[in-house]
């Protein structure tokens, strides 16, 4: 067993860090005061290639793999959890379930510019009283001819009217069928019928785009159902299974962040005499978020491996994410006590990232949901 990182994955860290550094580190505080997304960031992103990291170049990716991928949203999430955030939910939500239950003609139509960043994609499955619950959904789609009709609200999407193109679930068979009667459907914007309503008004990752998808009669071409009737909820549980590996290398950024912060500010702030990092007392927090971090990026990056290599990989998905989001909230909480009451204030980032955390304990399935999925795998 070799833990050495390639040396392209190594190449690929560092020019994340000198963009994430370079281009969003200047208006990553601005972005969070005055809460609006930049869609030349996610230009930017998709020019460096990161949106086509694990993708074969026949679609026009990198053809590398999901630890590459979780090194670049870490990378990201260190500096900006926002930008990390669009581009976990444009790929893992947005285009691999294209990539892997798509046809060849919706993958040329579809997978393409979503790959090459040209386009930007996003995930509608949580409804108003479908979170947790995912099969509570109630928007429905009913076949009409040659078009399927679309009927119902989508809550929370992340990269909202942002997106291009949507993966949006919706009932298309009665409750007696259970879980057989949900199906996926590619939904571009501009469909007549298909509008945006609320935007929400977040703690953190203000740096992104959250609002309501609205269906009201909207017709969509029969051919934009993805994968087979019925297979819905299916691609929506194995979707979010991919993507608590980007949600787990996000926390695994934030962590790293907030414990960097925490670091320079205790060689630096001077209290008694001496830098408080000469403290034990700041010293056992340092050692104990050091710890956490690389319990959380290894559980991240044996995940992505297992992806790679085509294992099994949910319940250690729902582990990773699990352990790496509480790793983020708890560090961040501790990099706020080290700076103090400074840390309170938006003088410093770690207020910021403090909130910017506590959404990963609860997208792409809560920390309770993590552990039903853990709990109900190690005792099936
Ligand atoms: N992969 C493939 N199939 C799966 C699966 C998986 N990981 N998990 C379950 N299934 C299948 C089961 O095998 C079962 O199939 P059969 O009906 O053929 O037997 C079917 O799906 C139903 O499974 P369950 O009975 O376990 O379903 P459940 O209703 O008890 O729900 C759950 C299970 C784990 C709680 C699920 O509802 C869940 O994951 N909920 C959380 C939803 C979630 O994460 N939402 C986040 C939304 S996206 C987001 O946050 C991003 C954003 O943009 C803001």
């Amino acid at each position: 067993m070799d833990f050495r990182l390639s040396e392209e994955h190594e190449m690929l860290r560092q020019s994340v860090r000198d963009f994430a550094e370079g281009v969003l580190a200047p208006k990553v505080a601005d972005r969070d005061e005055n809460e609006y997304f930049d869609r030349e960031v996610y230009d930017q992103m998709g020019q460096l290639g990161l949106t086509g990291i694990p993708f074969e170049e026949e679609w026009g990716g990198a053809g590398m793999d999901f630890i590459a991928y979780a090194i670049a949203v870490e990378e990201l999430g260190r500096v900006d959890p926002s930008a990390a955030d669009t581009l976990s939910a444009h790929l893992s939500l947005g285009t691999v379930p294209i990539w892997i239950h798509g046809t060849e003609e919706q993958k040329k139509k579809f997978l393409i510019p979503l790959v090459e960043g040209k386009k930007l994609g996003a995930f509608g499955l949580t409804e108003a009283n479908a979170g947790s619950d995912a099969m509570g959904m109630t928007t429905k789609a009913e076949l009409d001819g040659d078009e399927w009709i679309l009927n119902g609200r989508k809550i929370f999407i992340t990269n909202a009217e942002a997106a291009d193109t949507y993966i949006v679930f919706a009932r298309t068979g009665p409750k007696e069928l259970r879980s057989k009667a949900f199906s996926a459907f590619i939904v571009e914007k501009g469909t007549p019928g298909f509008s945006f309503g609320k935007f929400e008004k977040k703690m953190g990752l203000r740096g992104t785009q959250n609002c309501d998808l609205i269906f009201e009669n909207c017709r969509i071409p029969k051919e934009n159902l993805l994968g087979q009737e019925g297979q819905g909820f299916k691609i929506a549980m194995e979707t979010l299974d991919g993507g608590r590996i980007g949600i787990a290398a996000q926390s695994v950024g934030i962590a790293q962040g907030a414990y960097e912060a925490a670091l320079n500010y205790a060689k630096q702030r001077v209290q008694f005499g001496k830098p408080i990092a000469a403290l034990q007392a700041i010293q056992f927090k340092l050692a104990d978020m050091a710890v956490d971090i690389k319990a959380s990026r290894l559980l991240t990056y044996d995940v992505a491996w297992r992806k790679s290599q085509g294992l099994p990989y949910g319940l250690d998905a729902a582990i990773a994410k699990l352990k790496a989001s509480e790793t983020a909230n708890w560090v961040a909480n501790q990099a706020v006590q080290i700076h103090g009451g400074y840390g309170y204030t938006r003088e410093f980032p770690v207020e910021r990232m403090m909130r910017d955390a506590k959404i990963t304990e609860l997208y792409e399935g809560t920390s309770e949901i993590q552990r039903v999925v853990i709990g109900s795998q190690i005792l099936r």
